[in-house]
C-alpha cells in the first residue's frame, strides 16, 4: 500500500509535532510528512521540522487581504504535495468552510479540553477557573464549527488543589503527545467510521 501524505500545521513550539515525528521514527506511524506549515515565522516548531529534514512553509495570514486568499494559498501548498490528511497541531488559525470544502480528506485537531466544554482559546485556564475536577484533551475532526467536529478520542486529567494554569496545561500536553499520534494512526489505517456525530473506532476494520 502506498504511504499517505500527512501535512502538519503549527503556530507555536511544536511539541505535538515532535511527538508525531518521534512516533514515525519508531515506525508507530507509517506515513510521509512532506511539509510542516506555520502561520508565523517565529513558530519554534519550524526548527523541530528542520531538525528532522522536513520542508517548511511559512504562510503568514497577515500578508493576505482576506481569509479566502489566505486559505487559497494553503490549499495550493496542500495540493502541490498531494496531501491526504492534515493535522492541526497547535495551529491557531480557524479554517473556514472554504478550506474544508476544497480539501478532500480528514483534518484533525488537538484541543486542550474535554470538548464540548471549553472550546476556543485559553481552554485550560477557563477550565481551572470554572472549577472542574477533570480537565483533558480531545482529538476531533475539523468541521465548519470551531472545536465542534466529531470526536475521535479524549483523555481525562484530574485537576489537583495546587494546580496552576501552567501545571495543568503541562499535564494535559503530556497526554496530547500520546493521544494525537494514536488517532493519526487510526486515521492512517482507516480503522474508523463516522456515523452522524459518532466516530466508531475498530481494532482492525480491514
Ligand atoms: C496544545 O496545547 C494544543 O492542544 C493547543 O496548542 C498547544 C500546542 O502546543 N491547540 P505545541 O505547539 O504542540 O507544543
Amino acid at each position: 500500500m502506498t504511504k499517505k501524505n500527512v501535512a502538519i500545521f503549527i503556530s507555536g513550539k511544536g511539541s505535538n509535532l515532535e511527538a508525531i515525528l518521534k512516533k514515525r521514527d519508531m515506525s508507530f506511524l507509517d506515513c510521509n510528512i512532506p511539509f510542516v506549515l506555520a502561520n508565523r515565522k517565529d513558530a519554534k516548531g519550524l526548527q523541530v521540522a528542520k531538525e528532522h529534514g522536513i520542508q517548511t512553509y511559512i504562510v503568514d495570514h497577515r500578508c493576505f487581504t482576506s481569509r479566502q486568499l489566505y486559505e487559497d494559498k494553503l490549499l495550493e501548498v496542500v495540493q502541490k504535495h498531494a496531501i491526504d490528511i492534515i493535522v492541526l497541531a497547535g495551529f491557531m488559525r480557524i479554517l473556514s468552510s472554504h478550506f474544508i470544502r476544497h480539501f478532500d480528506g480528514p483534518i484533525l485537531n488537538i484541543h486542550p479540553a474535554l470538548l464540548p466544554s471549553f472550546p476556543g482559546l485559553n481552554a485550560q485556564k477557563r477550565a481551572l477557573e470554572y472549577g472542574v475536577k477533570f480537565a483533558g484533551c480531545t482529538v476531533h475532526l475539523v468541521t465548519d464549527n470551531v472545536d465542534a467536529g466529531p470526536i475521535f478520542a479524549q483523555e481525562i486529567i484530574p485537576v489537583f488543589n495546587d494546580d496552576s494554569e501552567e501545571s495543568l496545561s503541562l499535564r494535559i500536553l503530556e497526554r496530547e503527545h500520546i493521544l494525537l499520534p494514536e488517532v493519526l494512526r487510526i486515521v492512517l489505517e482507516g480503522n474508523y467510521e463516522i456515523t452522524g456525530r459518532r466516530v466508531l473506532i475498530y481494532d482492525d476494520k480491514n
